[in-house]
């Protein structure tokens, strides 16, 4: 197994290695350890069916439901799928989404994902990336009193901000009303439980509010929060090919789907999420 850097601040590629085969335990620390130095990392070559793909996830720890059902990988319920060619339960075609935000994953969740991991099942010819940014780097970078304003923040999660548009969603709507009323908090900047480093963290679009602001002014806030952190040196842009399992440590990253691609061609990818601790 070879692991090589890809950026200076972040994302390592391992070659060498098949994970539908059992891997000794000082390789699997190895690719942790490479995970959480470099928040992103690419496994090159894989040739996965769904239930490999959640076994190779749960050498990163237990896997958790993604809290959309709707799509699911048939027989592999962990495992949903991403496409650009999903039908609603009329049979008609899923709306898709088009606009690409930076987030991390399930902030409305008590115990959100440590990792999301993904993996190339069928591409367009191009674009359709993934990127991934480094949310510590982009701490670190900020200007000391922006630091420290942010620093203590907490923001109030839901399912879908309501500054942001109603949903016709049935997993969404179905989810909102089981949260009634209730928010969860986190806090805007984060505390990662191996490094101790700290890192910008949040889902614009499930964030209500921040810290004493109201839900409109919480949207202009950190729409300014990522346009000043997100740097292009922090930020690695993964052009998927087949076979890659990309994982993201969601502890000290944010991501963004791509939707710049043909969609007469079709993007799949499988997705697994790795159940995380509090955030603090
Ligand atoms: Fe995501």
């Amino acid at each position: 197994m070879q692991i090589s850097k890809l950026k200076d601040h972040i994302g390592a590629e391992v070659t060498g290695i098949d994970l539908r085969q059992p891997i000794s335990e000082a390789d699997r620390q190895a690719l942790y350890d490479a995970l959480v130095d470099n928040v992103a990392l690419v496994i090159r070559d894989q040739k996965f069916e769904a239930a490999d793909f959640q076994t190779a996830a749960e050498l990163f720890g237990e896997v958790m439901e993604d809290q959309n059902r709707m799509y699911l990988a048939p027989g592999v319920p962990m495992v949903s799928v991403l496409s650009n060619r999903h039908t609603d339960s009329k049979g008609k075609p899923a709306k898709l989404a088009k606009n690409a935000s930076w987030h991390t994953d399930h902030t409305n969740q008590d115990l959100p994902p440590k990792i999301t991991s993904l993996y190339a099942v069928e591409l367009p010819d191009q674009g359709g990336g993934t990127a991934v940014c480094n949310m510590r780097a982009a701490y670190d970078a900020l200007p000391a009193d922006m630091r420290e304003r942010i620093t203590g923040m907490k923001t109030e999660n839901t399912l879908i901000s309501s500054a942001r548009a109603a949903t016709g969603n049935p997993d969404v709507v179905k989810a909102r009303a089981a949260l009634n009323g209730k928010l969860v908090v986190h806090p805007l900047v984060r505390t990662h439980p191996d490094s101790g480093s700290k890192a910008i963290w949040f889902h614009q679009n499930k964030t209500e509010t921040v810290t004493g602001m109201d839900p409109v002014e919480t949207q202009t806030f950190l729409t300014e929060l990522l346009e000043t952190a997100i740097r292009p040196e922090f930020s690695y842009l993964h052009e998927w090919c087949l076979g890659d399992m990309l994982l993201i440590d969601n502890r000290s990253a944010m991501h963004k789907a791509g939707f710049d691609f043909d969609y007469s061609q079709h993007r799949k990818l499988f997705r697994i999420l790795v159940r995380g601790d509090r955030p603090v």
